[in-house]
């Protein structure tokens, strides 16, 4: 490690230490990997975001990706200590856009914006107050950085003016219409409040090189379990073991795919607080309940929330390792205490694990203010509630992944809190806003931060919302219909039923590419959902539409801006674009390249906005040379080889690089797994060939033949 001492023109001596290895931008000096360094100011505190948590960085595929450089240097990132905390502006030149910075549901471009980023329900403002608070920003000149602090962190990000010869030029409003209430501004401001902090830079050269170096650099990406990307059914509050078999009986019936049934509060003799035992009067036999769901393929999922109560026989033992204050009159866990994941994970195994529940749905970790601990609370690790509160999520999903870890066992599952460091954890994501739109744009931003989101369905108000919520989920994630408050089913509109089958049909076809597409999320750091941001060739702009004085809503008559929130892309080759209820036809913005329809494979468009009015379909759209495999359309899957019908897209010759492994264990981590080459070739006259190639000697699991299909004529 290399101590450097930098002069910041008129804020005096910092002390700045860099540790990196290769040697990226002279100014920067070395670092442990190709394009990462890591910097530290002042007095970093002894616990941050990534302290707590058990991380291997990926570091040969960190090794793999091209050599990047910072487009900044050292000595533009002005840092400064004073109070007892850290102040960190960082340069923002002219047309520079900023992403990331926590799971945001209505911006995507967060310049402009002012956050204090803390863990919390998010309340319809995106004020840095949500899920996913991760103090991350990616800048469109291809460099991103983790403020990595567990404290409550402020943003000025391009709103704040210093004094200086770079300065705007004053306007006067008088006579001056394009006077603007934001004037230039050309930093991002950072207040820290802590003594120090540890920074990491990444390199690109471009935005998702950032994406995947940061993510490589904490584990790399979460691969489920094959199973955990079927379609998912949350049961009402209080069902019985019959009404869930009910249920189950009722998907078969009807010819709906299920492949995992969640329970809700109820499955628990107590709730809110929770026993994490079950009850007794509606799960008499709950080991036979489990197996006979086992038998049916359907894996169960169980609620929680952190909160443990007097009448859980683990209360006794837990209570040393909890915080002064109550939850919902239940103790608090402290679970950066390995003696406290212990005492919690030992009760979860022998209730669930070794029952052969397949994991959690973990609620209410991010906490809300009315009723979470207050910032004043102790925990017995001495760890401030502050800090604890950004971290807890994290925490939890580290304790119970490490559970099935230990079991050679993949868990997915979903929380309620996560943050910087958590992207190795198969955890999703989800929450109570259900905006539809808010819905599409978490999932978009979800990507720039190492987290995954799922826009769960749960009611709507007519049956083509229903429809267009159920098509959106299925492209996401997790996708789960969420009944726990409102008994729907898939088949409640009965006018979309068939609609709403075929697309949860074509969730099951999309496994083999999806598994893949997560594969490549834990191999090569690249969210397997993603901004179009992140997309080679995208090129739309956010517009700038002048805002009208209004004397109470807009008395700066502040310009408003329209970004593209609505569109993303799944997987290497798949574009998806949403219907919204009340839309007949929308614009896609389609990146650089010829595009293709999905269903059809017919030609679309090229590098250009197009308005499409798909009818009852959702508008997908596959790349030029674009391999999509798809499994047979089922209602149940299971652990074994399926015919693949291998789809490819335009006319350009491709591979595709097909992942398959045993499905559920740890093994793949010691190279148990595949790649197949799925390869298209096109002579001279326009004829298309494709073949699987194999490597000799290796191991196939869900695939026995590869049927070939040409989409575009
Ligand atoms: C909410 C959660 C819902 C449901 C409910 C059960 O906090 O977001 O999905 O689980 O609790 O009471």
């Amino acid at each position: 490690m290399r101590k450097l001492t930098l002069l910041f023109a008129a804020i005096g001596y910092v002390a700045v230490s860099f540790a990196q290895s290769n040697v990226a931008s002279k100014d920067w000096g070395t670092g442990e990997y190709a394009g990462v360094w890591k910097l530290s100011v002042g007095k970093p505190e002894k616990i941050n975001l990534l302290s707590e948590l058990d991380i291997t960085p990926k570091r040969e595929a960190l090794q793999e990706m091209p050599d990047g450089a910072l487009p900044i240097s050292p000595a533009d990132v002005k840092i400064e200590l004073r109070d007892g905390k850290t102040y960190i502006s960082f340069p923002l030149e002219k047309e520079e856009k900023i992403f990331g910075l926590g799971l945001n549901f209505k911006t995507v471009e967060q310049r402009g914006r002012i956050m204090r980023l803390h863990m919390d329900h998010y309340t319809g403002s995106d004020n840095g107050r949500t899920h996913a608070p991760v103090p991350f920003f990616i800048s469109s000149r291809g460099y991103g950085v983790l403020i990595n602090s567990a404290r409550y962190i402020d943003l000025w990000v391009g709103t704040a003016v210093r004094k200086g010869p770079d300065a705007p030029e004053e306007q006067d409003r008088n006579t001056d219409r394009t006077w603007p209430a934001q004037p230039y501004s050309d930093n991002i401001e950072v207040l820290v409040p802590a003594e120090g902090v540890e920074m990491v830079f990444f390199a690109g050269p471009t935005m998702l090189d950032v994406v995947r170096r940061y993510n490589l650099y904490n584990g790399g990406g979460a691969l489920p379990p094959r199973w955990g990307l079927g379609f998912w059914h949350r049961t009402p509050t209080l069902f019985t073991d019959k009404d869930v078999k009910a249920e189950v009986d009722e998907f078969e019936k009807r010819g709906f795919p299920l492949s995992v049934i969640g329970l809700e509060p109820g499955w628990h003799s107590k709730a809110y607080p929770c026993t994490y035992e079950w009850d007794k009067s509606r799960f008499p036999d709950a080991s036979g309940f489990v197996k006979d769901m086992l038998d049916e393929n359907i894996r169960l999922n169980l609620w929680m929330n952190p909160y443990v109560s007097k009448h859980s026989e683990v209360y006794d033992k837990i209570k040393p390792y909890t915080g002064s204050h109550t939850v919902w009159l239940g103790e608090v866990p402290d679970y950066s205490m390995p003696e406290a994941c212990k005492i919690m994970t030992d009760h979860f195994r022998k209730h669930q694990l070794d029952l052969g529940v397949s994991g959690y749905k973990m609620d209410e970790n991010d906490g809300y203010d009315s009723w979470l601990w207050p910032d004043v609370a102790t925990f017995p690790s001495g760890i401030p509630a502050e800090q604890l509160r950004n971290l807890y999520g994290s925490l939890m999903q580290q304790a119970t992944v490490k559970m099935y870890r230990e079991k050679n066992l993949r868990t997915y599952g979903q929380v309620r809190a996560g943050n910087a460091g958590t992207n190795a954890y198969p955890y999703v994501l989800y929450n109570d806003y259900y905006d539809h739109r808010g819905f599409i744009t978490a999932l978009i931003n979800s990507s720039f931060i190492g987290v995954l989101w799922t826009p769960e369905v749960r009611s709507s108000k007519t049956s083509e919302e229903w429809l267009r919520r159920m098509q959106t989920v299925c492209f996401s994630p997790i996708a789960q219909l969420n009944a726990w408050a409102d008994g729907t089913k898939p088949w409640t509109f009965t006018d979309v039923e068939d609609d709403i089958r075929e697309i949860a049909l074509l969730r099951i076809q999309l496994i083999p590419y999806l598994y893949t597409a997560f594969a490549d999320y834990a191999f090569y750091g690249t969210p397997p959902v993603r901004a179009m941001n992140l997309e080679e060739g995208y090129a739309a702009e956010a517009q700038t539409v002048e805002g009208r004085l209004d004397a109470t809503d807009n008395p700066y008559a502040m310009a408003i801006r329209r970004e593209v929130k609505d569109q993303f892309m799944v997987g290497e080759n798949i574009l998806v674009a949403p219907l919204f209820a009340g839309e007949k036809e929308r614009k896609v913005v389609l990146p650089q390249g010829k595009w293709f329809d999905f269903y059809t494979g017919k030609f679309a468009g090229e590098g250009e906005v197009i308005t499409v009015a798909p009818g009852r379909h959702i508008p997908v759209y596959v790349k030029d040379g674009g391999i999509i495999p798809l499994w047979p359309a089922m209602s149940k899957f299971e652990d074994r080889k399926y015919p693949l019908e291998v789809r490819h897209y335009g006319n350009k010759p491709a591979t595709y690089s097909l992942y398959d492994d045993d499905g559920s264990s740890y093994n793949f981590e010691k190279g148990e797994y595949t790649r197949i080459d799925l390869t298209v070739t096109v002579d001279k006259k326009g004829r298309k060939k494709g073949k699987a190639i194999l490597l000799k000697g290796k191991q196939v699991w869900s695939f026995s033949e590869y049927n070939f299909k040409f989409m575009t004529e």
